[in-house]
């Protein structure tokens, strides 16, 4: 059990096209969220640099992605949007997390496998330490709750035993500072300064798979654009994808036990419960025994009802970039702040002079 404030941190990286995995997995969650919680939204562009240095227009990809956030509802007044360089302290808490967390924890992420590939000794040592940062992140603010599609799970994993070193490492130092709280880890009692956070990661659409394999992510880097929808695609776009996507030649069962070993009849009525806030059971008890000629034209309406004002409203925050930059700063002034205050703390801890 937590003692400290709820706080929901999340981020979003400024790679490649938004999709529609990244608007249920995250960014929809991001909105439902700011009622009666307090909400911080990073684009997280320190991270963009890890796995390819160059970008192109890498300033417009931080806009779009601060514009999809806006434009789905996000509210930059009430809580705080901005873009993580504009915030040095993240940063330098992580150079702090690179001395907490050890080697072999980062060699085991997943992620970091698959990024890196079959020439690891060639991956940038930021690729490597990315899950450092990403702890960094969300402890700066001493966050609480992150919402976060389910790849992102270990990560998550790997920030809360970061939080857990450095509790147990600094545990007399936490005391005499008089600056930690009293929380339970498992059955331990621990003085803590920074807390377990926890993955927001329920909902029907954790994972959505790829339109063409249901037994692949959809990602932005896969090479088929069938593959995925993204925020930016066109009402006929749409319709192609989820027209062509792949199927079965069954019809749709009707309780959830039926769609398992059907992947791409699974991600489909995911994706439709995601969109229409139902939960997978309400979908099948209104489509089971109908076929995907019924289904899919359904999905077709429901996601361009939900996507086209989205799409809409960030073609048009885009047009005046100014709008943004000016959310974007006063952003991370409000951030900077908070961030400030958790810095000094942390040297006060670890016994830096300031
Ligand atoms: P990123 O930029 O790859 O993705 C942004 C968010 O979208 C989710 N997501 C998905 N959810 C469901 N189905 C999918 N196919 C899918 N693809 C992506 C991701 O889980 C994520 O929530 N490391 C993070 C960014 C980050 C961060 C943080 C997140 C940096 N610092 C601190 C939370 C807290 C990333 O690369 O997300």
């Amino acid at each position: 059990m937590s003692e400290f404030n709820k706080l929901v941190f999340s981020g979003v990286q400024p790679t490649g096209n938004l999709h529609l995995g990244n608007y249920l997995g995250a960014i929809r969650k991001f909105v439902a969220l700011q009622e009666g919680n307090d909400c911080i939204y990073c684009v997280v562009d320190l991270h963009a640099i890890t796995a390819q240095l160059v970008h192109e227009d890498l300033r417009g990809q931080i806009r779009s992605i601060a514009a999809a956030f806006i434009a789905s509802g996000i509210d930059p007044e009430k809580h705080i949007v901005f873009n993580q360089s504009a915030v040095p302290q993240h940063a330098e808490l992580a150079w702090v997390f690179n001395c907490v967390a050890r080697i072999g924890w980062m060699n085991r992420m997943t992620q970091f496998k698959d990024k890196a590939g079959k020439d690891r000794e060639n991956a940038s040592l930021g690729l490597l330490a990315y899950p450092s940062l990403m702890a960094a992140d969300i402890l700066i603010y001493r966050g609480t709750h992150v919402p976060v599609g389910d790849d992102q799970k270990q990560h998550l994993e790997l920030a809360r035993d970061i939080a857990m070193k450095f509790n147990l490492d600094y545990q007399d130092n936490i005391r005499t500072s008089g600056l930690g709280t009293d929380i339970v880890v498992g059955e331990e009692p621990v003085h803590a300064f920074f807390p377990m956070v926890e993955p927001l990661i329920d909902g029907p659409a954790p994972r959505v798979m790829s339109l063409r394999d249901g037994t692949k992510k959809m990602s932005k880097s896969d090479p088929s654009d069938l593959s995925r929808i993204n925020l930016m695609d066109d009402e006929d776009a749409i319709s192609k994808k989820i027209r062509k996507a792949k199927t079965d030649p069954d019809g749709l069962p009707s309780e959830t036990e039926g769609l398992k070993g059907r992947p791409e009849a699974d991600n489909l009525v995911g994706i439709y419960a995601a969109l229409a806030d139902k939960s997978k059971t309400e979908v099948l008890a209104e489509f089971g025994g109908q076929q995907f000629s019924v289904f899919k034209p359904a999905l077709v309406d429901l996601a361009v009802n939900v996507l086209s004002p989205i799409t809409g409203e960030m073609r048009r925050l885009m047009e005046d970039t100014s709008h943004i930059d000016a959310i974007l700063k006063k952003g991370g002034e409000r951030a900077r702040v908070r961030a400030e205050k958790t810095m000094n703390e942390v040297r006060d801890i670890i016994g830096f002079l300031r």
